[in-house]
């Protein structure tokens, strides 16, 4: 017996690229390891207060934890969102109603389409709307989900964001739910405040709920990027229909600690809360603890985004008088047009022992047959600065060759 929806799914962007590689050896400089800019694992590490913290909070793995999350934990987000967004007074963020604590953005980006896409919408099947290229979970979502999917292209002409205005009403009818990522996964662009507060009025007057991804809010190059709570809490409506999630994997380095949050309209954070309490998993305590410890202290994420700004210095110093190069407003990715994403990532790997991913496996074809990740590769900026510089050198000489 087999659900048929999965079988949609193509393999993920991983398995295609160890699938293009196969058994070749990687290639590069005799006797140097090759390295890996594929996958978005930061290597930082995280601060010390994490390890604190949990061994601290160690007893809680003998009890329970609560499917909605510690108070500790959903007030300290809610003070983090005060400092990062300035959501205080009326505009406070209820850490009781309007916070969920997630194992990970992921787990709460898939959940949404679980709790919110019905089969029929307008009298047709519903419809989600994600940008095109984007983050896989939002077609696993929506696929399982049972919704048909609209890409929204994310091309360089509409500055690497959907076109808002592109969509037809009849197509805003039928969504049930839209995902926006800001700043983008891969290319890094920021949607401003007027896009954000355009796409908050479209998924009011349409009635689809709007996920906005701004789990690498915290990883900028010059200003902070606005986020779709503060946008919302100056409307009369609040949060309605809008939901954010936010990760510690990026802003703390901890991708392992599984840990992040949703919030925005209460009633579907209680949806959320019960689609968990039938069958989910809620955090464990200690890593409540540790996470509560994370999104109190900002000192560390002062000190990460240093980090990745020397790392983009880098790039902008080996390729940045590259025709398909530009430095990103966000995020830790380059978005590197190399005329063929595929046929690179493979010379990158068997010539200079570079594992970068082509950017078609992370898009889908559009009606037209295009695809908008076709031209590029993308490369994770996660290493440290001396790996980094010699990885990008590695790929300068490849384009050079
Ligand atoms: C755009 C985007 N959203 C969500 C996630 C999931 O992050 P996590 O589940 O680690 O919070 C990632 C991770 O790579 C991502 O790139």
């Amino acid at each position: 017996m087999t659900n048929q929806r999965l079988d949609l799914l193509t393999d993920y962007p991983f398995q295609r690229l160890r699938d293009l590689l196969g058994d070749t050896p990687a290639g590069g400089p005799a006797g140097e390891a090759p390295i890996s800019m594929a996958l978005g694992e930061p290597q930082y590490g995280p601060p010390p207060m994490l390890m604190e913290a949990l061994s601290r909070a160690a007893a809680d793995f003998g009890r329970y934890p609560a499917a909605r999350g510690t108070d500790g934990l959903r007030r300290a987000i809610a003070d983090w969102l005060d400092r990062r967004y300035g959501l205080s007074g009326a505009a406070a963020v209820n850490a009781d109603t309007e916070i969920f604590p997630l194992n990970g953005t992921r787990e709460g980006l898939f959940a949404l389409a679980a709790v919110t896409v019905p089969a029929v919408r307008a009298a047709t099947r519903a419809l989600v709307l994600t940008p095109n290229p984007f983050y896989q979970c939002y077609l696993g979502a929506a696929t399982m989900a049972g919704a048909e999917i609209r890409l929204m292209p994310a091309r360089r002409e509409s500055g690497f964001l959907p076109d808002l205005d592109a969509l037809d009403t009849e197509t805003m009818d039928r969504a049930a739910l839209m995902y926006l990522c800001s700043p983008g996964n891969p290319q890094g662009a920021i949607a401003d405040r007027a896009y954000l507060a355009r796409a908050i009025d479209l998924a009011r007057k349409h009635d689809f709920v709007l996920a906005l991804d701004e789990c690498y809010a915290e990883i900028y190059d010059d200003a902070p990027p606005p986020g779709g709570l503060e946008i919302a809490a100056g409307s009369d409506e609040r949060f309605r229909n809008v939901v954010v999630f936010h990760s510690l994997s990026k802003r703390s380095s901890a991708p392992g600690l599984r840990s992040g949050f949703a919030a925005g309209d209460a009633a579907i954070i209680r949806r959320l809360v019960k689609l968990r309490e039938f069958g989910g998993a809620p955090l464990p305590g200690p890593i409540m603890a540790a996470s509560e410890a994370l999104w109190r202290d900002d000192a560390h994420v002062v000190e990460t985004r240093a980090h990745y700004r020397a790392l983009f210095d880098l790039a902008d110093e080996t390729l940045g008088n590259r025709p398909g190069y530009f430095r990103p407003a966000g995020g830790f990715f380059l978005w590197l047009d190399v005329g063929d994403g595929a046929a690179f990532a493979h010379r990158a790997w068997t010539e200079a022992g570079v594992r970068v991913l082509p950017g078609e496996y992370l898009a889908r074809s559009e009606p037209d047959g295009s695809n908008p990740g076709d031209a590029y590769v993308r490369l994770a900026l996660v290493q440290d600065q001396a790996t980094t510089a010699r990885a990008l050198q590695r790929l300068a000489a490849l384009m050079d060759s």
